[in-house]
């Protein structure tokens, strides 16, 4: 992708008019603070479609399209990003500066950093081949490894200790800093230490194939089995997949891509010539690592341990994968013998009996789906029922309407229910999301708060700097909302964000997040109301916290903040209601 200073894609969507482009092909007509119209993404006779001209965000409130004037030509007219920003740039006549960084100090930081990762990948990588290391070398082959394969994937070894990394440097304050931001020394009273000690190593890379962070795995059966590199400004778990890059040409190659749960996994299928798997690294599979998976491959399978815990990790990535799934994407699932991988399983029965799994055992994702249901909701007729309930739940969070409505009538058929919640859950395309994948603590919340309280915010973002110390800690972690919320909150703390938008920032770095088009696109959330929905958030959120936590002290406490806030929140509701009733 092109580099475009963000000063440069800030000042020309400010510059564009998004309404003049969006309506080129709708009709748009003022409604409230915003435009409306009718959709051009899809189908419908009464307008859901909003312009927000003051933030220069679309979104369509039927199916759930949104974004900025980038996003608009990208999706409506299909350009590619660097085209977009071209188009837009031309049509104002704004020139494109060289594609040189606005902050190149920052630049240059991040350039640094990258080229300590390369370096150090490859101290490890020597490591592994010193004489004293020859445990480590063995390890390898003993997991049947080869030196091609060691190369290729540039495997490395930590020796034991505490300050190898730091011997292979200079000593000097900058460079420990720096190793310590990339990841590979840690901190402590006594200065720093290595993090990786007498552990093999798995360099993981990006998109664009750089070394951004590692793996470790102990060479016996210590504890933890692996550690992996700390979340760092390289470095983001949940948006990486070990083999993407290494593998990226091969999957093209050969029409396959192989989701597996571990690196050696991943290793052990190319050195039988299969080098084109990808894993997660350590966590549960997140729905930005299966996006990149569904972009890179239509028709990924998904292997798992025939075990108990492999089928709670496929329920898992289903359910993940509900709200991005398309017709055009056929993922298929495999579950392999109880207690294997597919590490063992080749080096038990060898590459073409693996093949056969991979060909005639992998089931598509509905069969998948409907047998997880069915293990469930139990026998019986109240277990159909159950499935039923379970299914329409799940079904509401499927965007893609043809798929939905097609799985549908398979899980009608099986269930011999009538499925009746979809009506409802297509008004509410994306709030419902939420509804399903809130952790249950969150039950209770009504969805919609959440959505006008965010709304709210970001058609404001003067409130955040009003809000109440905790509510920094109103989304668990877990939650959607959680990563645009808490980076809202960086955004606002750093003193030159003032004149940021916040809105258009959040954008930016969000770029396939579409609840900040709709967030600003929501009817204006007023002061008064606000005000009551932050106390409400504020009430469920200690409500939830005195649930969670022992220690009478606290409680009593927490109890004393609780009926505090419950008193004005009383207090307000009365105001706002006689000031209506004047
Ligand atoms: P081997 O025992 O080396 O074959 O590893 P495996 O890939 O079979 O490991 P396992 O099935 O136990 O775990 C799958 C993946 O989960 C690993 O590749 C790691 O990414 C991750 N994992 C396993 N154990 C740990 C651990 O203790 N800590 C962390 N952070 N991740 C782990
Ligand atoms: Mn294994």
């Amino acid at each position: 992708m092109a580099q475009f200073s963000s000063t440069f894609l800030d000042e020309l969507i400010a510059r564009s008019d998004l309404a003049e482009l969006i309506s080129r092909h709708v009709d748009l007509k003022q409604s409230g603070a915003n435009l409306v119209g009718l959709c051009p993404f899809h189908n419908e006779k009464s307008p859901s479609f909003s312009v927000s001209v003051d933030k220069q965000m679309y979104y369509c409130f039927g199916c759930g399209k949104g974004g900025n004037a980038f996003r608009f030509l990208m999706e409506h007219d299909g350009y590619p990003f660097p085209e977009a920003v071209e188009f837009l740039a031309q049509k104002i006549g704004m020139p494109i500066p060289d594609s040189k960084p606005v902050n190149p100090r920052e630049a240059a930081r991040k350039k640094h950093g990258l080229a300590l990762l390369d370096k150090v990948t490859g101290i490890f990588s020597r490591c592994l081949h010193a004489e004293e290391n020859k445990k480590a070398l063995n390890y390898f082959a003993q997991r049947k490894l080869s030196p091609a394969i060691i190369q290729k994937y540039q495997l490395g070894y930590a020796p034991a200790g505490y300050g190898f990394m730091k011997r292979c440097f200079a000593e000097d304050h900058n460079t420990l800093k720096s190793l310590e931001a990339i990841g590979v020394l840690i901190k402590n009273e006594r200065g720093y230490a290595d993090r990786f000690r007498e552990r093999v190593i798995f360099p993981i890379r990006d998109k664009q194939g750089r070394v951004v962070g590692f793996g470790g795995r102990i060479l016996d059966d210590g504890e933890p089995k692996y550690l992996n590199s700390p979340e760092t400004e390289f470095y983001h778990k949940s948006h990486l997949l070990y083999g993407y890059s290494e593998h990226r040409e091969s999957v093209r190659k050969h029409k396959m891509l192989v989701v597996v749960e571990g690196y050696m996994d991943v290793l052990a299928m190319a050195s039988y010539d299969l080098d084109y798997a990808v894993a997660p690294l350590g966590t549960a599979i997140t729905e930005s690592q299966l996006r990149m998976i569904l972009r890179l491959h239509d028709a990924p399978i998904f292997c798992f341990d025939g075990d108990n815990a492999g089928r709670k990790a496929a329920w898992r990535s289903i359910e993940r994968m509900l709200p991005i799934i398309k017709s055009e994407y056929s993922p298929q699932f495999l579950y392999l013998p109880d207690g294997e991988d597919p590490d063992t399983l080749l080096q038990k029965e060898g590459q073409k009996a693996f093949e056969n799994r991979l060909k005639n055992d992998a089931r598509p994702m509905l069969e998948t789906w409907i047998q997880g249901l069915k293990n469930i909701a139990g026998d019986g007729v109240e277990g159909r029922a159950r499935m039923a309930k379970k299914a329409d739940q799940m079904l509401s969070q499927v965007s893609d309407d043809y798929l939905r409505q097609a799985w549908q009538g398979e899980i009608e058929k099986v269930s011999e229910v009538k499925l009746s919640m979809q009506k409802q859950a297509q008004d509410l395309p994306k709030s419902r999301q939420y509804i399903a994948r809130k952790p249950a603590q969150y039950l209770t919340v009504n969805p919609m708060k959440h959505d006008h309280f965010m709304a709210g915010l970001l058609q404001k973002p003067m409130r955040f700097q009003s809000l109440p110390e905790d509510a920094f800690d109103f989304f668990i972690d877990t939650h959607p909302i959680h990563p645009i919320y808490t980076r809202a909150f960086s955004l606002v703390g750093d003193n030159k964000s003032t004149e940021l938008d916040i809105a258009a920032q959040l954008m930016r770095e969000f770029p396939d997040n579409q609840h900040i088009a709709r967030w600003v696109n929501l009817p204006t959330v007023e002061d008064d109301e606000f005000q009551l929905l932050l106390m409400d958030m504020h009430i469920t959120y200690l409500n939830d916290l005195l649930g969670r936590s022992d220690g009478l002290a606290v409680k009593i406490q927490m109890n004393e903040e609780l009926k505090t806030l419950r008193t004005q929140q009383k207090q307000l509701k009365k105001y706002l209601s006689d000031k209506e009733s004047l």
